[in-house]
C-alpha cells in the first residue's frame, strides 16, 4: 500500500501566520505538524509516499524532508495548484499509484493512542473496500459526521452538517483499495467547488464495503487548523512528552521500532537533532531498545 501526505490549502484560519509559510510546517510543541500525520502513515507500515502541498509551500517540505532515506521510506512530491478538494489527491497522485491501494493523511491531523499501529495496521491490510476512522467531538457540525444505525452499522456520511445527526466526526486519516483513483474520476464538485473525500467515502458506503472503525477514550484526535487548536495540539504533545517520556509524533522513532533504519541510523539522526530534548530521546532510543518493537 502506498500513502498520500496532503499538505496544501491556504491555512486562511491561521493568518496572518499562514501569509508567508505552510500551515502544516508549523511547530506543535518540538515538531513540524507534518511530522505527526507522517508518523501515522509510518507506523501503519506504508514505506512509499507522495508529499502533496501546493506550488509555493513544496520547496520547504523537500527541503524538511528529503527523499525519506533518512527514514528508511521513499518520498515523492507533487504539487496540487489550488486547493480544490481533497479527494483531488488522488487524482494528481493517479500515475504514481499505478492501481495501486492507498492511504491519505491530511497534514494537519494528529492522532495518539493505545493499540493505534494494531488498528492501522489491520486497516492498510485490508484487500477490499475503505477504512475511516471516526471519534466523538463536541463539534461535530465542523467535520464529515458519521451516524450509525441500532446495530452499529454506519448509514450516512455528511460533510459539516447544519444539524448533526451524531457526534461522530471523520478523522484526517484514510485507507482505500486499488479502486480509489478511478472511484476519485466519478466524483463531482460540491456546492462549495470541492472534490469532496466525503463523497468518496459516501461511494464505498453505499457499495457497503467501508469499514468505519470507531475510536474510543483510548484514542486522542487533534486538528490543528485554528490558533486555539495549534497551542491545544502543542500542550497535548508537551503534556505526554514531558509527563510520560514518550515521543509523540516522531518519524526516526517510528522508523526505528518498525525496522526501517537501525540503531546506527537513528544515531545519526539524533545528532543532526543537535542539543535538543528530542535528539536526546533518540540517541536514548538507539543505545535501549530493541529494534521491531512498535
Ligand atoms: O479533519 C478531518 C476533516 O477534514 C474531516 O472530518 C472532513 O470530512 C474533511 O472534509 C476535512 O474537513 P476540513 O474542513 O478540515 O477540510 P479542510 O478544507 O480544512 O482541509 C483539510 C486539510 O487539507 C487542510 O490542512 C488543508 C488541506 N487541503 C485542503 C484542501 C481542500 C489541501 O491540501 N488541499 C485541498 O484541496
Amino acid at each position: 500500500m502506498k500513502g498520500i501526505l496532503l499538505a496544501g490549502g491556504s491555512g486562511t484560519r491561521l493568518h496572518p501566520i499562514t501569509q508567508a509559510t505552510s500551515k502544516q510546517l508549523l511547530p506543535v510543541y518540538d515538531k513540524p505538524m507534518v511530522y505527526y500525520p507522517l508518523s501515522t502513515l509510518l507506523l501503519s507500515g506504508i514505506r512509499d509516499i507522495m508529499i502533496i502541498s501546493t506550488p509555493a509551500d513544496l520547496p520547504q517540505f523537500k527541503r524538511l524532508l528529503g527523499d525519506g532515506s533518512r527514514f528508511g521510506v521513499k518520498f515523492t512530491f507533487a504539487e496540487q495548484p489550488s486547493p480544490d478538494g481533497l479527494a483531488q489527491a488522488f487524482l494528481i497522485a493517479r500515475e504514481w499509484l499505478q492501481g495501486e491501494a492507498c492511504a491519505l493523511a491530511l497534514g494537519d491531523n494528529l492522532i495518539h493512542g493505545e493499540h493505534l499501529s494494531v488498528l492501522l495496521r489491520a486497516a492498510a491490510a485490508r484487500p477490499e473496500g475503505a477504512t475511516v476512522f471516526a471519534c466523538q467531538v463536541r463539534d461535530p457540525e465542523r467535520y464529515g459526521v458519521v451516524s450509525f444505525d441500532d446495530t452499529g452499522r454506519a448509514l450516512e456520511i455528511i460533510e459539516k452538517p447544519a444539524v448533526p445527526d451524531s457526534n461522530w466526526a471523520v478523522i484526517g486519516l484514510y485507507f482505500y483499495d486499488k479502486r480509489v483513483s478511478d472511484i476519485a474520476t466519478t466524483i463531482k464538485p460540491s456546492a462549495r467547488g470541492e472534490l469532496e473525500i466525503t463523497d468518496l467515502n459516501q461511494v464505498y458506503l453505499q457499495e457497503g464495503t467501508l469499514h468505519v472503525e470507531r475510536l474510543g477514550r483510548g484514542t486522542a484526535w487533534l486538528d490543528a487548523g485554528t490558533p486555539d487548536s495549534l497551542m491545544q495540539a502543542a500542550t497535548f504533545v508537551q503534556t505526554i512528552q514531558s509527563r510520560q517520556g514518550m515521543l509523540v509524533g516522531s518519524p526516526e522513532e517510528v522508523a526505528f521500532r518498525k525496522g526501517f533504519i537501525d540503531a546506527d541510523q537513528l544515531r545519526t539522526l539524533s545528532r543532526q537533532l543537535g542539543k535538543t530534548e528530542l535528539g536526546r530521546v533518540l540517541a536514548e532510543l538507539a543505545d535501549h531498545h530493541p529494534v521491531g518493537h512498535s
